[in-house]
């Protein structure tokens, strides 16, 4: 049942009237358990959920809108294997790209899901091998990665964050933009004889990514090098437009992996050959482990529904628009971005399932940067500007560096922005008035380890999963990317004619605007 339909959306509506007065200070001091009640341990994560808007009636309704709404047949479904991405009859398979392939979880999968589990393990360990001797290849100095969206910012943001167990003596670039600077300032740096080329696209069609990878081959060729099968590898799941492209050396994948779920696949073999082998398993196991929490944890004790379902509360009851992602880490550099396409390009969507226009919103504008950078910029608008920006702190307790002080300091920071969020300060002035009551979330690992990077992705995977199935959204598909793609090629073959006829006034001054020198 579509969830505004349900009794549960209702009575949450009726919550949400009721809680205009509610004051985060108030339930602190009315509830000393508060903060053990709203705590989560999952694994690889502990969350602190407390300083929320929100609290246990108004959980326990979302978990009957949850249980209404049919979100955990709906998570069943894609644990078994079926075509729930419906636009495109697809199945949405990301989990089993790091699920073993022996125990018990498998033998209860479905016949065609353990032949697919065979091919992915197939792939695993070619895709690890390579890697592996990549690594020892001490000819091979700079691993450039040609892709965008889902094949680029998945292994930015993992290779980054896990640089602390990365390979020395290797550079990773990352190039996405068809902007040409961006590629020519990369290859600026490069010799053809040192560089591999990972062209990595799920389509082998994106625009972006075969002009960036023709350039970059036809610049590999100006430097005198021939060796294309040993300096270009393709990441793809069309291994035919790869083969055309001159590409020989291919690792697939699947079209049940969607561009924003694919850093597990060979998508991610930037990462392997960053971290090696065994990290690469132990990242994929986090990850496992987090859906096997997912899977079977009691809705009331499982993180992932606590927070989509909070993420619900906050859109369509409390009307919050954005949420704002503060890593207490520097190496989490990417991960705003990284969200960003995870949630928005799942969830940011109008209509239900049916193609049926919904009255009520969905994805929240994603945004942020790491702390304490954001302090000194956009944080002055979290603690005394008009809207409520629930903020989503990421912090890890143990440093990898052995300079005295700044763990703590970072981490006393950290603490210190949350407290003062929730806690305000009064000053009769005005300017100085902290009003406090403001929501954030704590999200706490241990170390940045591989299992733990891989926990807190798929952790918010199914975040993501768990609002789209409270909406009845399709998470899986992206048809609002095509239409500037259509428009682009007009405008490309406008650019190079100048004809203007039948654009609107705008956009033919503009284009004028360029043509003329
Ligand atoms: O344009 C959006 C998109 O399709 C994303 O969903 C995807 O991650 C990205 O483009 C890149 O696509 P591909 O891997 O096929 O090049």
């Amino acid at each position: 049942m579509r969830c505004d339909q349900t009794v549960a959306w209702q009575d949450l509506k009726a919550l949400a009237k009721a809680f205009s007065g509610f004051d985060l200070r108030d339930a602190f001091a009315s509830d000393a358990k508060r903060a053990v009640h709203f705590s989560q341990e999952a694994p690889g994560v502990f969350a602190d959920l407390s300083k929320n808007h929100w609290d246990a009636r108004i959980e326990a309704q979302l978990l009957v809108l949850a249980e209404q709404a049919g979100v955990l047949s709906q998570r069943d479904r894609m644990f078994q294997g079926e075509a729930i991405n419906t636009t495109e009859n697809r199945a949405v398979m990301h989990w089993l790209l790091r699920h073993p392939l022996q125990g018990v979880a498998s033998n209860a999968l479905p016949a065609s899901v353990k032949a697919s589990l065979q091919e992915v393990h197939h792939t695993l360990n070619g895709m690890l091998s390579f890697a592996e001797k990549i690594r020892l290849d001490g000819q091979i100095t700079d691993v450039v990665n040609i892709g965008i969206g889902g094949s680029d910012l998945g292994p930015q943001m993992a290779v980054m964050a896990l640089q602390s167990c990365a390979l020395k003596g290797k550079r990773f670039h990352f190039v996405s933009n068809v902007d040409g600077h961006e590629l020519d300032a990369v290859l600026n740096g490069l010799k053809a004889d040192n560089t591999l080329f990972l062209v990595a696209s799920k389509t082998f069609t994106t625009l972006e990514t075969m002009t960036n990878a023709t350039s970059a081959k036809r610049w590999f060729e100006a430097q005198g090098a021939t060796d294309v099968s040993r300096h270009f590898v393709a990441l793809t799941t069309n291994v035919e437009a790869a083969g055309q492209f001159g590409i020989q050396t291919c690792f697939g994948f699947w079209d049940w992996v969607g561009g924003r779920y694919s850093v597990w696949s060979a998508i991610g073999l930037p990462l392997a050959i960053a971290i090696g082998a065994e990290n690469f398993r132990s990242f994929l196991a986090g990850a496992h482990t987090m859906d096997q929490h997912f899977l079977h944890a009691n809705a009331a004790q499982n993180l992932p529904i606590r927070l989509g379902l909070l993420d619900v509360w906050y859109r369509n009851f409390l009307h919050y628009t954005s949420r704002c992602i503060a890593p207490y880490h520097s190496a989490l550099k990417r991960f705003a971005p990284y969200l960003q396409q995870l949630e928005m390009e799942s969830n940011g969507k109008q209509v239900d399932q049916a193609g049926q226009a919904l009255p009520y919103g969905t994805s929240p504008v994603l945004w942020g940067e790491p702390g304490t950078n954001g302090q000194h910029a956009f944080f002055q608008m979290l603690h005394q500007g008009t809207d409520v920006v629930p903020l989503e702190f990421v912090a890890v307790k143990n440093a990898t560096h052995a300079l005295p002080n700044h763990q703590a300091l970072l981490l006393s920071n950290a603490l210190a922005q949350a407290q003062a969020l929730m806690l305000g300060k009064a000053d009769a002035g005005g300017h100085k008035n902290f009003s406090g009551n403001r929501p954030s979330t704590f999200i706490l690992l241990n170390d940045l380890t591989p299992f733990n990077l891989g926990a807190l992705i798929a952790l918010q995977e199914h975040r993501v999963f768990v609002s789209g199935a409270v909406w009845g959204i399709n998470s899986f598909d992206q048809w609002g990317v095509e239409l500037g793609k259509v428009l682009a090629k007009d405008i490309h073959a406008r650019m190079a004619s100048g004809d203007v006829a039948e654009l609107d006034a705008s956009t033919a001054q503009l284009l004028q605007r360029m043509r003329t020198s």
